[in-house]
Formats: structure tokens, sequence, C-alpha cells
């Protein structure tokens, strides 16, 4: 009790002038700092050297019009020819560690194991060798979105034989890199995997079946999760010593009143959003959360169905997930504010309609290139906080955190919004206890951001797109992450542009 009061006092004495340029906090010893990516993102080789096809390279290609300025990702930062020179920036800036993710179609072209592309292991190889001979530590996505487009020619993650073929895929990457990668991420984001890919179609495949394919995707992405993580934990964890976990992406979902409606309709939004992938792995129950598993049913019975359109687990299945990661791996962006909306037309079979609420963001809050991405640091403490009490005190990787403009070499927007954000994590870890071991800054450098192309950016590095060579410039906020990587403590002035 004593100490909360303290705590409460250092925060207001802090706020009174000036938090953000205030904190004292350092980042622990122990605390690491890195810098994310993603493959069909940066890569670009889109069919280089035996690579196959994936669900982004066909959406892209059929539907130009679907993504926001037409472009595809075909050569995008080109990193697939560059990643010396990526590997070059991130000595730049100091980081401990870089996260990127693996073309499942550039090792797999198929999509199965039988066959193997030696060209596609090579680049991973001596990319991994590169960033080990300059001290950086390879942290590795195995999925980031980008299903071999074979797989989705079978049905995609709805259909829970992906989650064998996803096994087999993890073995061959544990195989052949796991002697030198010691943090595995298994999924990047299953949320946007599912409501995205199969609910709203705003991502590839671009499929609109919400409130049926979302639910049948989330059973085999997590099933598929568990089989990885058990592949490791019994054949490899012994030997080659890592860990492995996943990512999952969560908002803070604030009540827009103080109304008991509202609260619990925030709180409901928490469960369903963020506690649809990690209630199964990290409570100790197991399995969904109860108020999703409620809340479908009751809708679903609403529509005359026999049985909930949320998919069941059976009792083995429960077992086999819960407790399958090493870590949290924890993507945060931005907070929404919520109102219930429980009693809405049941009729309407969605994702949406299940939650039962309506979300909006304050119209006062710092804006991002993005529409759905405002600057609001306390959410990230909240979130933070809530993830404490709900899954006891899990060992968290922020995996992203990030914000968008359009692309400023002098970015204090982007600089703003990270002084915040790791304001507030270093207060959660400081002052809430909190066990956060490392933060990877979302992203190295501009790149192709799904479904916004190229007009929405978020990189340390700016990459000229019109040029064959895609040459990369440090910004603003690279200087400033450098400084603050090298302090290990928020540095107290916004450097200036310094171009070399
Ligand atoms: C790769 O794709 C490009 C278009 O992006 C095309 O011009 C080229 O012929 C393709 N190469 C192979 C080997 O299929
Ligand atoms: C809700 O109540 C808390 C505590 O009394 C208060 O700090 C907060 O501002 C209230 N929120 C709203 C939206 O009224
Ligand atoms: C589901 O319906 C039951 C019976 O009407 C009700 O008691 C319960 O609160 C509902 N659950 C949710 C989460 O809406
Ligand atoms: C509910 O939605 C259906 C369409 O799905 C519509 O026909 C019906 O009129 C709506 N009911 C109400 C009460 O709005
Ligand atoms: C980091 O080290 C401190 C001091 O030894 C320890 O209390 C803390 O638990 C460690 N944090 C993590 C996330 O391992
Ligand atoms: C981008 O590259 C093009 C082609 O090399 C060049 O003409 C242009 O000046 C560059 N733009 C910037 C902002 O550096």
């Amino acid at each position: 009790m004593e100490i909360r009061k303290m705590n409460v006092v250092v925060v207001l004495v802090l706020t009174s002038i000036g938090v953000i340029q205030a904190n004292t906090f350092h980042f622990p010893d122990n605390f690491s700092f890195g810098v994310a990516t993603a493959a069909y993102q940066i890569e670009g080789g889109w069919n280089k050297s035996g690579k196959g096809e994936n669900i982004w390279d066909r959406i892209t290609h059929k539907r130009p019009e679907w993504v926001k300025d037409g472009k595809n990702a075909d050569i995008a930062c080109d990193s697939y020819h560059l990643w010396k020179i990526d590997v070059q920036l991130l000595k730049q800036l100091g980081v401990d560690f870089y996260r990127f993710s693996l073309s499942w179609s550039r090792i797999l072209p198929t999509g199965f194991s039988e066959y193997i592309n030696w060209n596609g292991v090579r680049y991973y190889s001596d990319f991994i060798d590169e960033l080990l001979a300059n001290d950086i530590r390879p942290v590795v996505t195995l999925y980031h979105w980008d299903l071999p487009q074979p797989l989705q020619d079978l049905g995609g993650w709805p259909n829970l034989l992906i989650a064998s073929y996803f096994e087999d895929y993890a073995k061959v990457a544990f195989q052949l890199f796991g002697d030198r990668v010691k943090t595995w991420i298994t999924i990047n984001e299953p949320n946007e995997i599912c409501d995205t890919g199969y609910g709203t179609g705003a991502a590839a495949p671009g499929i609109e079946e919400s409130g049926t394919l979302d639910y049948l995707c989330g059973k085999t992405v997590l099933i598929a999760h568990a089989k990885a993580y058990h592949l490791y934990d019994k054949y490899y964890r012994n030997k080659q010593k890592g860990e492995i976990g996943i990512t999952i992406v969560s908002r803070w979902n604030e009540p827009k009143t103080n109304s008991t409606r509202d609260k619990e309709a925030a709180e409901r939004t928490m469960q369903m959003q963020f506690g649809w992938w990690a209630h199964p792995i990290f409570s100790t129950k197991g399995d969904y959360p109860l108020v999703m598993k409620e809340r479908i049913r009751n809708m679903s019975q609403c529509q005359n169905l026999e049985e909930s359109r949320l998919p069941k687990f059976t009792t083995n299945e429960i077992e086999y997930i819960k407790g399958s990661s090493d870590f949290m791996g924890l993507n945060h962006y931005s907070t929404w504010l919520i109102t219930d909306d429980s009693e809405n037309n049941c009729t309407i079979v969605s994702y949406e309609n299940d939650m039962g609420m309506k979300n909006v963001q304050d119209p006062s809050w710092i804006p991002s290139a993005a529409s759905w991405l405002k600057d609001v640091p306390w959410g990230f403490r909240k979130l933070l906080q809530w993830i404490k009490v709900e899954y006891d005190n899990p060992l968290i990787h922020i995996t992203e955190n990030g914000f968008a403009d359009v692309g400023e070499l002098h970015d204090t927007g982007r600089i703003h919004y990270h002084r915040g954000y790791l304001n507030e994590l270093l207060n959660a870890i400081h002052l809430d206890g909190c066990k956060i071991k490392s933060y990877a800054l979302w992203s190295l450098m501009d790149n192709m951001e799904w479904q916004d192309g190229y007009t929405l950016k978020f990189g340390l590095y700016y990459v000229n797109f019109s040029d064959p060579l895609r040459t990369r410039t440090p910004k603003s906020s690279a200087n400033f992450y450098k400084e603050l990587i090298r302090l290990r403590r928020i540095p107290r002035d916004t450097p200036q542009l310094i171009v070399i």
C-alpha cells in the first residue's frame, strides 16, 4: 500500500514537469532492443531462385485495385538482394536483435516439405550468419501472413490440415537454422490472419466470411502454433537451447463511459480480440475465454443454429495448447473507446456483431497517417497492467510497436510516439512490475504496408522506392532510437536531422 501511494506521487510529480522528457528510469541490463520487419513487406524477389507463389503475391497480382495504390511487393525494399546493407543499418542503430520472418514459399515453394528450395535456404542461412558476425541476434518469425498459394488452394487456414503442414515447415526451419536462431516466433498476429484474411477480407486471401471462417481459421492457427511449440520442445530444445512463443496483437480497449454496460463491453472486447488467442495458451484454464464462448453460442442460438459457430476444442486439445509458449510476444499500436452494443441485430452473422460493441477513437488524440493508429501512450500501460493480472504476469517480448506517417525525414511524429510509449513501458517495468524483456520497434525501414501499399511509412530508414537501388536514408527517428539504445533511457532531446 505504502509503495503504491509512493508510485502515484512519483507519476504525478513527473507529469507536472513533463513526464515524457523526465522519466529517469533506465532500461534494465537484461532488456534488449531491436527492430522488426516481415518477409513479404521487404524482400521482393517474389519469383527469384525458385521461390513459390504465396497468397499476397496472388492477390496483389490478380486484384491490384484491392491495394490502395495498386502496387505490390514484387521488389519492395529488395532485401532479397540488399540484405548486407540491411545488416549495416542494424549495426548503425546498435540493436541487440533483428526480428524478421522467413518466407514459407521461398523455402518450400509448394508449401509442402517434400521439396526444399536450397537457394531460398542459402539466402536465410547467409543472412543469419551475417547478423551473427555483426553481433546481432536473429529473432525469427516462421509465419508472417504469407501462406503458400497451394495451401490456400486447399482452403487455407480454415482447413485444419494446414496445422500439420505448418508443423512440417517448422521442422525444416528448426533443422536448418535452429543451431543459430535462439528465439522463434511461430505465428504473427493470429487475429489479423483470421479476422482480416477470412472475415473482413482486408488482408490476403481477401475472403469475407466473418463469423464462420475466421473462427475455423482461429482453431487451426492455435493448433498449428501448439504443434510447432511441442515439436521444438520435444526434439530441439535440449540441443538448440532456444525459446519459442507466439506473437499476439492487441489494442487497448477503454470503456467510453463508466457505465457497467460499457465497462463489460470493453472487457468482452479485450477477451474476444486478445483473449481469443491468449486465453487458450496463457490462462491456467486454457480454452477460449468464457465470455467469448457464451456470446457466440447465444448469437448462434438466436440464429437458429444447433451448434455454436465457434468450433470447440476437445479436452485433449485444450491441454495440448495450454502453456505452449515460453513467452508472450506482444504487438501494440493504439487504443479504442468501447460502447456496448450487445442488443444488436442477432440475425447478422459476423465477428464484429458477435462482439456486440461499437468502437471509436477520441478526436483529440494525436493522429498518425493511418486512420486506426492514434498516439495514445497511456493505453499501452493499461494493456500491460491488464495482461499482468489476467495471465499472472507472463514474460513479455514487445515484438512490434510503431507509428505511421507519409514519409517525412524529420519524423517528429514518430519520435513523439516512441518517447511516449517507451516511457509507459518503463513505468510498467519499474512501477507495475511487468516482466518485459525486449522491445522491437516497427519498423527498420519503410516497406509495403499490406493493403495500404506504399501510402503509409513506418520506417526508421527512408527507402527511395523510385530508385532502382532502393537507397536507404536514416530519418531523425533512427538517430533518436540509436541514442536511446546507447543511453538505455529515453533521450532528453530530439535529435536534429543528420543525413549523411
Ligand atoms: C518474375 O516476375 C516478373 C514480373 O514481376 C516477370 O517479368 C518474370 O518473367 C518472372 N520470372 C520468372 C522466372 O518467372
Ligand atoms: C471513470 O471513473 C474514473 C474513476 O472515478 C475516472 O477517473 C474516469 O475519468 C471516469 N471515466 C469516464 C469516461 O468518465
Ligand atoms: C447468454 O445468454 C444467457 C441466457 O440468456 C445469458 O444469461 C448470458 O448472460 C448470455 N451471455 C452473454 C455473454 O451474452
Ligand atoms: C436484422 O437484419 C436483417 C438482415 O440481416 C434485416 O432483414 C432485419 O430487418 C433486421 N432487423 C432489425 C430489427 O433491424
Ligand atoms: C532482469 O533482471 C532483474 C534483476 O536481476 C530481475 O529482477 C528481472 O526479473 C529480470 N527481468 C527479466 C524480464 O528477466
Ligand atoms: C529517389 O531516386 C530517384 C531515382 O534515382 C531520384 O531521382 C530521386 O531524387 C530520389 N529521391 C530522393 C528523395 O532521394
